[in-house]
């Protein structure tokens, strides 16, 4: 049988093709433009999403036998928002998870509602990307959109309802938009009163591994596959790549070095830390988990050696870089504003310590080290939760690149796992379709059958002790600075 795994995500969807016994047959990308319409908005056409997953997907399976494939399902961009109108049109572009416009919102929730209630009610408290602050801003800035409302989705559940007519999400996703009753796996009512909108605006939850429908007719036809194919629900794209990196399991952690950079930790039971840093999101696999999310990870070193340094010579770039631990330059990575821990979509990019003889290449380190330090921030919250980390898988783009993994291995002072396969949310997505299908009892056989570990990075102690002290100095700059960026705005 055969499985496909749709990764939606902020640059491009990605699609999987999987066989039952796990093993990757074919990989298709399929690019989409994102806008920034004003400093700090990020949007997408759902349109666009559709149309390359269905592009994508026939590409994917043109050589296979079709009539082998079985099951669909995604891991797709979180707390995105998209609206459509009561005869499904997409009623404005998505607003998507690091789009920074709703500070208003977000001020209001957090201390007019107040963080305790938002906690006591969603496990979480707003940021400026989640869904609901975003709600909050139509009604308040585009109110005959707001009418016109008829369903609210997320990315990946706009495409699972073109491809199966079945409004649907999954707890993982749901956990993000600031609505989901995250510990008893429930829409909040109190928070769909504070949003001015109704349940049956929301979609039926599923966990992530569940059945919801299967292809309609039409699409069937259109893809050249039976209509009885399974469309399964799938999970946030972090959820879901914590699947393709069997990120499974108590303490389990898995980092994620894509557009976003994320620490995932895997948990069996629910909890929140005290300043609700992290996000207490559902798992993939009916469990539960902690995330730090950071807004630009590896786009941050594409914004810097395509943008700025106009190459794209990565490896060029970034093999010239030798001096681990002895950086003067840094690098504060909040091109889009700051998610985890922070909670500032003011905060902006910043480079600092550099001298007449600061060079291209300890620039491009300080970029890469930026991030890492920053994965750091949340890495330290989970550790003050008395959480024991001993090891973390990694994936997406940033995963490719060896120096890269190394100074996170040092700076979070962890051994690091990379995996036969960096395509954490499409493998998770094609993993959840084939257990949907009763290929696997679990999620968790599934993960740990199929996901293989081919390289351990280990922390070497000299490294460690270079970039604690560093660490140290980089935690300083944001608190000092932090006062100017309103200013800068
Ligand atoms: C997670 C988050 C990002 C997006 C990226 O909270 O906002 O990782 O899901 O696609």
């Amino acid at each position: 049988m055969l499985y496909i795994g749709v990764d939606l995500g902020t640059s491009a969807v990605k699609l999987l093709l999987m066989d039952e016994k796990g093993k990757i047959k074919n990989i298709v990308s399929k690019e989409y433009p994102l806008s920034f319409p004003q400093n700090g908005w990020s949007e997408q056409n759902p349109k666009d999403w559709y149309e390359q997953t269905v592009l994508g997907i026939k590409e994917l399976i043109k050589h296979f036998d079709k009539s082998q494939v079985a099951g669909i399902s995604f891991g797709g961009q979180m707390h995105g928002l998209v609206v459509l109108d009561e005869n499904d049109e997409v009623i404005r572009p998505a607003i998507l998870w690091n789009d920074s416009r709703t500070t208003k919102e977000t001020d209001y929730l957090n201390n007019v509602i107040g963080k305790d209630k938002l906690s006591q009610y969603t496990a979480n408290i707003a940021f400026a990307g989640f869904t609901a602050p975003k709600i909050l801003w139509m009604k308040e800035n585009e109110s005959e959109n707001f009418k016109k409302i008829s369903k609210i989705m997320l990315p990946k559940d706009y495409i699972a309802y073109k491809l199966s007519n079945v409004f649907c999400t999954d707890v993982s996703d749901a956990s993000g938009m600031l609505l989901y009753d995250v510990k008893n796996r429930c829409w909040s009512k109190e928070m769909i009163n504070i949003c001015g909108i109704n349940e049956n605006q929301l979609a039926n939850v599923f966990e992530s591994y569940e059945v919801v429908g299967t292809l309609t007719k039409e699409v069937a036809k259109e893809l050249n596959l039976d209509a009885k194919v399974k469309v399964i629900a799938g999970a946030g794209d972090n959820a879901a790549a914590a699947i393709g990196t069997a990120t499974v399991g108590e303490g389990k952690c898995n980092i994620s070095l894509g557009t976003s950079g994320t620490v995932f930790i895997a948990s069996e039971k629910f909890g929140v830390d005290e300043n609700n840093a992290l996000h207490s999101f559902a798992h993939s696999d009916g469990n539960y988990h902690l995330m730090g999310c950071m807004l630009s990870a590896a786009s941050c070193n594409k914004w810097w050696i395509e943008e700025i340094l106009k190459t794209n010579d990565y490896n060029n770039e970034l093999n010239n870089i030798e001096k681990l631990g002895n950086n003067k330059v840094f690098f504060l990575p909040y091109l889009m504003g700051e998610r985890s821990p922070y909670n500032d979509p003011s905060a902006r990019g910043c480079f600092i310590g550099m001298s007449m003889d600061t060079t291209r290449e300890e620039m491009s380190q300080a970029v890469l080290e930026g991030v890492a330090f920053a994965l750091r921030d949340s890495f330290e919250i989970a550790k003050s939760l008395g959480i024991k980390i001993e090891s973390t898988k990694i994936c997406g783009g940033g995963a490719k690149s060896p120096i890269w993994v190394k100074m996170i291995a040092n700076i979070l002072n962890i051994k690091v796992e990379r995996i036969e396969s960096e395509e954490g949310p499409a493998l998770g997505g094609a993993i959840l379709a084939a257990v949907g299908c009763k290929e696997f009892a679990s999620v968790e056989e599934a993960a740990n059958k199929i996901v293989k570990v081919i390289e351990t990075i280990d922390p070497d102690p000299v490294l460690v002790e270079k970039y604690e002290i560093a660490y140290r100095k980089f935690a300083k700059i944001y608190p000092t600075v932090k006062k100017l960026y309103t200013e800068l705005m």
